[in-house]
């Protein structure tokens, strides 16, 4: 019945494509909506001006939202639900996006303006396998709702350290995780994915089972080979979910040796002790007395405290103990509570961008802070005063990472232990002023330019385009290696041969 009317209303989009004045016509979005609320349960399909409808248009960067309207959102239930509405969004040529948990920065990155939106919000499933060694995980969950299940469980995952972030589109661009130093990223965790192809079938992809699939999907990103409904992926025992953490805060001027005790961190410390892990973040805010460095320090390992006061520092992170800091706050804590106190609120416009350099050289990152801060004062004079909040990241690649990914048949990002060890640059920025949109794009892309220029320059260049920090307007899969992108184009064309998900699916990186 439901099959029958759906055939009813493909063929009625064909007969009009057929009849129209022109030959490509392609009917409006609001037709494959009908369409799908018609093949679909009851309360599916969303349309504007509907309470679902505001809850669904709801994402973490307001560049997502601010004029932008997809025809309607749908919300599938499972994955046949998925592979129906895939169906007809195929059959009738339109255009469409997918929500994991919305949190890419960029417009369009999940939201179809005028096209449909796939939210995945009720792909909930969360179970743990009764040997404890892997987590189902259905694609509309946020990392919170992860460790809240598993914390209690005394198990964690290699999974997103912010509360919030979705587990989607984390887990398929790579995923940095406060585990990644013994187990790598989390998509080099994934036991199984459940996918829905562009043809809508159901799949599944694994070391046995559809190999390529599997590779590709490590890192070669949801929008060029399906929509996945499921991740299996592998759980580890950690007591309480319990790790240690310290945070400190450092006054701007200490960046040279804060720097250059995370580089070295890097370089020794992390390959020489897995467990440890920690990012750096330079900032700019009144509240800080402007200039500051945020250095977030994290063990796997929990010292012995009976009195649930902790002053022992793990080894590793012994030189940042003599860091001069505004502010240092130690704590045992369970995932769950760490990643929220982590979330970035919602509500600003954001822009992400990235690139990767060697990270043997301590000077490289020191050299690069004016150039940063040169974009800072840019930004904010141009602000004229509307709210600007700006960040440089150092996030780590070292070599036991490296090494971790090659688990598996390695991954689909192209990093080599001989490489290494490397370092993500970050640049980020959070702001009020729709105004300062083409600026901050514009002084983004400059920055990124300049710190690859550098890098070059003293031979300390990589490249790697971390898709889940990127730019609209960066090239990611070519970042990968030239054998790569290759790979991963025929592979896509072997599991889309028309090319459906490369017409249809825009707003994301494409191959
Ligand atoms: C506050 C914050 C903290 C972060 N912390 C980390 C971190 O600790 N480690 C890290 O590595 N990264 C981190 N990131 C980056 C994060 O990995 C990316 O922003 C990621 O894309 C977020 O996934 P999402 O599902 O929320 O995003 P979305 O915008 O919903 O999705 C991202 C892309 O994946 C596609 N997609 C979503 N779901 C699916 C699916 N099921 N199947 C196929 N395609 C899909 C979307 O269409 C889109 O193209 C963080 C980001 C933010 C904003
Ligand atoms: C996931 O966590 C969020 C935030 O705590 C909560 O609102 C939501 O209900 C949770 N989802 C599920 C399925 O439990
Ligand atoms: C995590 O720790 C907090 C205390 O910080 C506690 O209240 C909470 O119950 C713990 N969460 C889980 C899921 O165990
Ligand atoms: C970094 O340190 C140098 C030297 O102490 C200082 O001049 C500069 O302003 C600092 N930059 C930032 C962003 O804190
Ligand atoms: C560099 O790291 C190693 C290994 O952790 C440590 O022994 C050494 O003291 C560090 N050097 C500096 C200058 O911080
Ligand atoms: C800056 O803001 C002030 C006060 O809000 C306003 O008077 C002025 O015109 C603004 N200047 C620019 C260049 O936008």
């Amino acid at each position: 019945m439901l099959s029958s009317g759906l055939n009813k209303i493909l063929l009625g989009g064909l007969a009009l494509a057929t009849t129209g004045s022109c030959t490509w016509w392609t009917p409006p979005a609001t037709a494959a909506c009908k369409a799908i609320d018609f093949a679909l349960p009851r309360g599916r399909v969303n349309y504007p001006d509907s309470p679902a409808y505001a809850k669904e248009n709801t994402y973490w960067s307001s560049r997502q939202t601010d004029n932008i309207a997809p025809a309607c959102f749908v919300t599938p239930y499972n994955a046949f639900e998925v592979a129906t509405t895939v169906t007809v969004l195929r059959g009738l040529n339109t255009q469409f996006s997918v929500k994991g948990g919305g949190h890419t920065a960029f417009a369009g990155g999940s939201n179809s303006d005028g096209g449909v939106t796939i939210d995945l919000m009720y792909l909930t499933a969360l179970n743990v396998a009764d040997d404890r060694k892997t987590v189902s995980i259905g694609a509309g969950n946020r990392w919170i709702n992860v460790s809240e299940a598993l914390d209690t469980q005394g198990l964690v995952v290699v999974g997103g350290r912010v509360a919030d972030v979705g587990v989607s589109g984390l887990i398929l661009g790579g995923g940095i995780s406060y585990f990644s130093g013994m187990y790598g990223w989390a998509c080099d965790n994934v036991r199984n994915y459940e996918v829905v192809t562009a043809s809508g079938k159901i799949v599944n992809a694994s070391p046995i089972k559809n190999k390529d699939l599997y590779w590709a999907l490590r890192g070669g990103g949801g929008s060029n080979f399906g929509i996945v409904t499921r991740f299996d992926v592998a759980a580890y025992e950690q007591p309480g979910g319990n790790i240690w953490h310290n945070s400190l805060i450092i006054p701007g001027a200490a960046n040279a040796s804060a720097i250059a005790a995370y580089q070295n961190l890097t370089v020794n410390g992390m390959p020489a002790d897995n467990k440890a892990h920690s990012y750096m973040v330079l900032t700019h805010m009144d509240m800080l007395g402007g200039y500051a460095v945020i250095s977030d320090l994290f063990h796997a390992d929990l010292p012995n405290t009976a009195d649930g006061v902790d002053e022992s520092v793990p080894g590793v992170f012994e030189p940042f103990e003599s860091l001069p800091t505004i502010m240092k706050t130690k704590s045992i804590v369970n995932v769950s509570t760490l990643s929220r106190s982590i979330n970035i609120p919602y509500g600003s416009r954001q822009t992400w961008w990235d690139t990767t350099v060697k990270a043997t050289d301590p000077s490289l990152f020191t050299d690069i802070v004016p150039l940063w801060q040169a974009h800072v004062e840019k930004l904010q004079a141009a602000a004229n005063g509307s709210a600007v909040t700006p960040y440089l990241a150092f996030q780590a690649i070292p070599l036991n990472v490296l090494k971790a990914m090659e688990a598996n048949g390695g991954n689909a990002l192209g990093l080599k232990q001989s490489d290494g060890p490397l370092m993500i640059v970050q640049l980020t920025a959070q702001w009020a002023d729709s105004a300062l949109d083409d600026l901050m794009e514009k002084s983004s892309e400059e920055v990124i330019g300049k710190i690859n220029n550098l890098a070059k320059s003293r031979g300390l260049s990589h490249g790697f385009v971390y898709a889940n920090y990127a730019g609209s307007r960066q090239s990611v899969f070519e970042s990968y290696g030239a054998a790569n992108h290759a790979k991963l184009k025929q592979i896509a064309q072997k599991w889309d041969p028309k090319g459906v998900l490369q017409k249809l699916w825009k707003g994301y990186f494409k191959l």
